[in-house]
C-alpha cells in the first residue's frame, strides 16, 4: 500500500451495541492493543497490512476502519477546503470507483447526505485539478469505500477498509426462521464459557449460524477466508501476493479434527437442510453432528461441555402464551439430561425466560437488531448438586 507499512495509524473497528466487549477480546488475542472501546467500536492501531489481517481474522467486527486524517470543520465548506489538501491520489486509482459512508451529527448540517456530497466534490475536485479526470464514485459498497464520522467540529476520515460489512461471514445462503447475524452468534460465543476444547451442544439450531461459528472457533478457521472481496482490494498499492500469504498462514494454523463433539438439532427437517448446506459452504460439514429431533431428544454426552439455545421468542400477541410451556421444558432439559454442563438461553422475551425455572448464574446484556435480549448463563450442576430450582 502506499501507506509506510511501518507506520502505525489509528484503527477504528465498528460493532453491534453490546458486543466491543467481545471485540475487544478478539483484538487480544490477535496481539492488537485495545485503546479504546465504545459502545460500538473498538480502538487500536497499526498499519494497512494490519487492516488486511484484522478483516481476515475477526469474528465480532462490522468494519475495519483506517483513519487518515482527523480536522475540525464547523460547516460543509470548511470540510470541503480541508478533505482537499488531503492527498487522496495516494489511496484511490484516478480511474477507479468509490463511495462514502457518514455519520454527521453537526448543526449546519441537516442532510448527512450534503456532507457526503461536499467531500466527494473535495475529492473529484482534487483529481480533475492533479490529472484531468476523476475517480467514479456512487453508492455500491464493493469497492473502494472511505468513511466520515463527523460530530459537532470533528471530523475523523479514513478508509474502510471492509468495503461489505463483516458481520455476514459469506457462508448462509439458506437463511431460516429468524437466524441470528454471523457477527451476534460469534458474540454469543465469545459471551459464554465456553472452552473450545469440550463439547458444544446447539439444539433449535435453525440455519446452524451457532454450530457453524463454533466450529470455526474451535478450529481457528478465519471467517474472512469465505470471502472474496474486501475493501482494501481496492486501493491503490494492494498488493495480492500479501494477501494470500496472511491466507496461507491462516490455513496452516487451522486444525484439521476436533477432540469433541458438536451437536445441532432441530425438529423441522428444513431448518436441518439449510443448516447442513449452510456448514457444506463453510466448509465445516463434517465437524458437526445433525440430527432431526424435538430439542428435548437431542443426544447431550456425558462428559461436560456447553450447551447453547436460541428458541422463539414470539413477536405476536399470544405468542408468549403458546411459548411459555416451551422455556419450562427447556428448563426441565437443561435439568435433567445436561448436568455438568453450561447451559445458555438467548432470548429477547425476559418474560419467557422467567419460565425456565432454574437460577440464572449470569445475564448477559446483548441488542439484537435493536431488540433487548439476554444471553442467559446457568450452571447446571452434576450429580447431587442438581441445578436449584427456584421461582426466578
Ligand atoms: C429462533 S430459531 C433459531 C435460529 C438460529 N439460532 C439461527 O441462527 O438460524 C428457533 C428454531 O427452533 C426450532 N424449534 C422450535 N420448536 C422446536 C422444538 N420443540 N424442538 C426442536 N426445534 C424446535 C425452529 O424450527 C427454529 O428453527
Amino acid at each position: 500500500m502506499t501507506q509506510d507499512s511501518r507506520l502505525k495509524t489509528k484503527i477504528v473497528i465498528s460493532c453491534a451495541p453490546t458486543t466491543a466487549p467481545y471485540l475487544a477480546a478478539e483484538l487480544l488475542a490477535l496481539n492488537y492493543p485495545v485503546l479504546k472501546e465504545n459502545p460500538t467500536d473498538v480502538v487500536t492501531e497499526g498499519n494497512m497490512q494490519d487492516c488486511m489481517r484484522l478483516n481476515l481474522y475477526l469474528r465480532t467486527a462490522h468494519r475495519v476502519l483506517l483513519i487518515i486524517e482527523e480536522l475540525n470543520a464547523r460547516t460543509a465548506d470548511q470540510l470541503y477546503e480541508k478533505a482537499r489538501l488531503i492527498p487522496w491520489e495516494d489511496y484511490l486509482h484516478k480511474d477507479g470507483f468509490f463511495s462514502i459512508d457518514s455519520f454527521v451529527r453537526n448543526e449546519s448540517i441537516r442532510d448527512y447526505r450534503y456532507a457526503s456530497l461536499k467531500l466527494k466534490d473535495a475529492i473529484a475536485d482534487r483529481f480533475q485539478k492533479k490529472f484531468g479526470e476523476r475517480p467514479d464514485s456512487g453508492k455500491e459498497k464493493d469497492q473502494a469505500v472511505l468513511f466520515m464520522h463527523w460530530v459537532d467540529e470533528k471530523v475523523s476520515l479514513g478508509l474502510d477498509t471492509s468495503g461489505e460489512t463483516l458481520a455476514k461471514h459469506s457462508y448462509r445462503h439458506l437463511p431460516w426462521k429468524a437466524p441470528l447475524l454471523e457477527s451476534m452468534a460469534a458474540s454469543i460465543i465469545l459471551a459464554s464459557r465456553w472452552d473450545t476444547r469440550s463439547h458444544f451442544i446447539n439444539p433449535m439450531c435453525g440455519s446452524g449460524t451457532l454450530a457453524i461459528e463454533a466450529a470455526m472457533i474451535a478450529l481457528n478457521y478465519p471467517p474472512g477466508l469465505l470471502r472474496d472481496n474486501f475493501g482494501f482490494m481496492h486501493l491503490k498499492g494492494y498488493r495480492p501476493a500479501v494477501w494470500n500469504e496472511l491466507k496461507d498462514e491462516a490455513r496452516e494454523d487451522r486444525w484439521d479434527e476436533l477432540p469433541f463433539r458438536i451437536i445441532a438439532t432441530d425438529n423441522n427437517p428444513l431448518a436441518i437442510a439449510a443448516a447442513r448446506e449452510n456448514a457444506r459452504n463453510a466448509g465445516v460439514e463434517q465437524f458437526i453432528e445433525f440430527e432431526i429431533c424435538d430439542f428435548s431428544e437431542t443426544p447431550v454426552p456425558e462428559e461436560p461441555g456447553t450447551i447453547i439455545i436460541n428458541p422463539e421468542w414470539g413477536e405476536r400477541l399470544g405468542d408468549e402464551e403458546e411459548l411459555a410451556p416451551v422455556y419450562k421444558q427447556i428448563g426441565d432439559f437443561f435439568k435433567s439430561e445436561c448436568s455438568g454442563y453450561w447451559g445458555y438461553i438467548f432470548t429477547g422475551n425476559l418474560n419467557l425466560a422467567k419460565r425456565v425455572g432454574l437460577r440464572t448464574k449470569r445475564r448477559i446484556e446483548f441488542h439484537n437488531s435493536k431488540i433487548e435480549t439476554r444471553l442467559l448463563e446457568y450452571e447446571l450442576y452434576s450429580g447431587s448438586k442438581k441445578a436449584e430450582k427456584t421461582a426466578d
